[in-house]
C-alpha cells in the first residue's frame, strides 16, 4: 500500500520505526518529514501528507498527543482524519468513517502498540452501508 507518513519533533522518533517497520512488511512509505528531532510546526507536516492522500495514498500522522495532526488533517479538503489509541478505534474508523489519515500519539502508545494500530487501520476496509454513507457525507458538508 502507498502510505504517505508525516511527524512533528514530538512524533518523529516514533515516525521512524513505522518507516522502518512498514517497509519491511512491504509497504511503499512517503516520508514527508520532519526529519530529525528539531521543533517543526506540525500543521506544515500535515499539509504535506494531505496532498499525497488527496492522490489516493493513506496518510499517516505523528505528533506527541495525536490531536495536533488531527485537528490539522481535519480541516483539509477530502481528509477523513482519525486519533486511535488502540485497535478497535482503528478498526471502526475504516468501517464506520472511512478514514483516511490516521492520527497517532508518540507520547500516549509505545511503538509496539501504534504498530499494531497501524496494520488494522490499513488492513480493514470501509463500509459502504447507507447509514454509514450518509452520515460521512453531512460530516463532508459541514454536518449540514
Ligand atoms: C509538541 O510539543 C506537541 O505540542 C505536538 O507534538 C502535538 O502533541 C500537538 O498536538
Amino acid at each position: 500500500m502507498k502510505i504517505s507518513l508525516g511527524a512533528d519533533h514530538g512524533g518523529f522518533q516514533l515516525k521512524e520505526f513505522l518507516k522502518r517497520r512498514l517497509s519491511e512488511e512491504g509497504h511503499d512509505i512517503l516520508d514527508r518529514g520532519t526529519f530529525d528531532p528539531s521543533p517543526v510546526d506540525y500543521p506544515d507536516i500535515a499539509f504535506r501528507v494531505a496532498q499525497d492522500v488527496f492522490q489516493g495514498s493513506t496518510g499517516i500522522l505523528v505528533c506527541g498527543t495525536g490531536i495536533g495532526m488531527c485537528n490539522a488533517a481535519s480541516r483539509m479538503e477530502g481528509m477523513i482524519a482519525a486519533l486511535c489509541t488502540n485497535e478497535y478505534m482503528a478498526r471502526m474508523a475504516r468501517l464506520h468513517n472511512d478514514a483516511n489519515v490516521l492520527c497517532l500519539g508518540a507520547r500516549v502508545i509505545g511503538d509496539e502498540l501504534a504498530l499494531s494500530v497501524t496494520r488494522v487501520f490499513l488492513e480493514t476496509p470501509s463500509l459502504n452501508d447507507e447509514k454509514y454513507v450518509r452520515r460521512r457525507e453531512k460530516v463532508a458538508r459541514g454536518c449540514q
